[in-house]
C-alpha cells in the first residue's frame, strides 16, 4: 500500500520512514508549512534519502491563521484558564492538507510519530477519520513491533545509523517542540520534572523580559466583527490577515511577551508539564478582551463565554475540530462579534501588554449615563426600585438564616 507520512525531518519520523518501507509500503512524505522555522529544503532531501518516493511541502499559513487562529481569538479560546491553545490550532489545517494530497496522490494510509500518551495522535486522528472515514492510519507508536523494537533513543539512533539516515551532529535539546506562527511548545526530557526550572537559553522565541528593551513601545489594534483588521506600529499600517499576525509577533517577541510554564490535562487523562511561547496570540487575547469590554452586550457576553468560548476551547484541545458539535459552536461566533468593531491602543514594555485607551462608533457606552458626576439617562430614585424588588429574595434568605442563628 502507498502512505502519506507527516514528516518532520527529525529522527523519529526518519526511522517511521524507514521502517514503513522495510514494512512494505510505498512512502509518501509530507509537511506543512505553518510558519515553524525550518529548512524544509534539507527536510524534503533528507525524506528522499531515506527512501520516501515523493514529498510534498504545503504552505498552509493562510488558512491557518484565517480559518483556525481567527475564530479562536474572536471567542477568546483558552484551556485551562492559561494556554492559548497553538498546537491544537495547527492540527486541523495539517490533517487536512494531509487527507488532500492522500486523496490526489492515491494514498490509502496516512501515518504519524505521535506518542500513544499525547493529544497530538487524537486530534490527528479524529481529523483523518472526519475527513475521510475511509482512511487507514499507521501509528507506529502505538504498534507493539515498533515500540518495542524502538524503545528508547539509543535504538532509534543505531536504526538510523543501519538506515544511513543522517542524524543532526548537535546535542539534541533536551525537550520536544512543536513549533507554528502562533507558538512554541515545549515538553518532555527535562521539563518532565515539574519543579525544574526551564533553562533560559530555551525559550526560543522571544527576549526574556529581563533583556527586553528599556523603551515602552506603543501600537493600535482595529478590530471590525471581533477580527483585527488594521494594526498600526512603528509608523506602519498592516491590514493583511497573516502580516497582521506576523507584525504582532515581531513586537512581542521583542519585548518578552507570551512567555507560559504550566502543569495541563491532557486528553487521554495524564497530565503534563509544558512551557510555551505565544507572543502574537497574548496581544491579540488583551486587545480583543477589552475591546470587547468597550462594544459587547453584557448577556450576550456571559453567554459567549459560557457556551462558545468553554466549549470551543475543549473541542479544539481534545482534537474535535471536524465535528458537528464544532459546527455548532462557530456558527454562533459571527453573531456574537457583530458590535466588536473599534480600535484598542496598547503599550508593550518588558513582557507586559497594557491597554492604554479604546475607541469605537458602536455607542454602547455612554459617557453620560456612566458618570459619577452627573444625572443622566435615568432617575436615581429609580435604581431604589430595582435595589428593593432585587432584595425580596435575598431577605427571605438572610431571615431564615437569623431564625436558624445562622447569621
Ligand atoms: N501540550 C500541548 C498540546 O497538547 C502541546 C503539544 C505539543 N505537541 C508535540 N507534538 N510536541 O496542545
Ligand atoms: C506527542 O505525544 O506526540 C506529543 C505530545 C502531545 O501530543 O500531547
Amino acid at each position: 500500500g502507498r502512505v502519506l507520512l507527516a514528516y518532520s525531518g527529525g529522527l523519529d519520523t526518519s526511522c517511521i520512514l524507514a521502517w514503513l518501507i522495510e514494512e512494505g509500503y510505498e512512502v509518501y512524505a509530507f509537511m506543512a508549512d505553518v510558519g515553524q522555522e525550518e529548512d524544509f529544503e534539507a527536510a524534503r532531501a533528507k525524506a528522499l534519502k531515506v527512501g520516501a518516493k515523493k514529498f510534498f511541502l504545503e504552505d498552509l499559513k493562510r488558512e491557518f491563521v484565517t480559518e483556525l487562529i481567527y475564530p479562536a481569538v474572536q471567542a477568546n479560546c483558552i484551556y485551562e484558564g492559561v494556554y492559548l491553545l497553538g498546537t491544537s490550532l495547527a492540527r486541523p489545517v495539517i490533517a487536512r492538507g494531509m487527507i488532500a494530497v492522500a486523496d490526489k496522490e492515491g494514498c490509502d494510509f496516512v501515518s504519524h510519530g505521535c506518542t500513544g500518551k499525547g493529544n497530538d495522535q487524537v486530534r490527528f486522528e479524529l481529523a483523518f477519520y472526519g475527513l475521510k472515514p475511509s482512511i487507514k492510519v499507521i501509528a507506529p507508536w502505538r504498534i507493539p513491533a515498533f515500540y518495542n523494537r524502538f524503545a528508547g533513543r539509543s535504538h532509534l539512533l543505531a536504526y538510523a545509523e543501519e538506515k544511513q539516515i543522517p542524524v543532526q551532529q548537535t546535542a539534541a535539546k533536551p525537550w520536544s517542540t512543536d513549533e507554528n506562527l502562533f507558538h512554541i511548545s515545549y515538553e518532555a526530557g527535562i521539563l518532565e520534572d515539574p519543579n525544574t526550572t526551564p533553562p533560559d537559553d530555551m525559550w526560543k522565541l522571544t527576549t526574556s523580559p529581563q533583556k527586553a528593551p528599556d523603551a515602552p513601545e506603543q501600537l493600535s489594534i482595529e478590530f471590525q466583527a471581533g477580527l483585527p483588521v488594521k494594526v498600526d506600529a512603528g509608523g506602519k499600517t498592516h491590514t493583511d490577515a497573516v502580516d497582521i499576525f506576523l507584525t504582532l509577533n515581531a513586537l512581542a517577541r521583542k519585548h518578552g511577551i507570551g512567555r507560559l510554564d504550566i502543569v495541563e490535562n491532557r486528553f487521554i487523562g495524564v497530565k503534563s508539564r509544558g512551557c510555551y511561547e505565544s507572543p502574537a496570540a497574548t496581544i491579540l487575547r488583551v486587545a480583543h478582551m477589552d475591546i470587547e469590554g468597550l462594544t459587547l452586550d453584557r448577556n450576550v457576553r456571559a453567554l459567549r463565554d459560557q457556551f462558545i468560548t468553554v466549549h470551543l476551547s475543549n473541542i479544539l484541545y481534545n482534537g474535535y475540530f471536524f465535528s458537528p458539535e464544532r459546527e455548532f459552536v462557530t456558527s454562533a461566533i459571527p453573531a456574537s462579534q457583530r458590535t466588536v468593531n473599534g480600535t484598542v491602543r496598547l503599550q508593550l514594555y518588558k513582557g507586559n501588554v497594557t491597554v492604554e485607551g479604546r475607541y469605537s462608533d458602536e455607542g454602547l457606552y455612554d459617557e453620560k449615563e456612566s458618570s459619577m458626576d452627573e444625572l443622566g439617562g435615568f432617575e436615581p430614585t429609580d435604581t431604589s426600585g430595582f435595589i428593593q424588588i432585587e432584595s425580596i429574595r435575598i431577605k427571605k434568605w438572610g431571615q431564615a438564616n437569623v431564625r436558624k442563628g445562622q447569621a
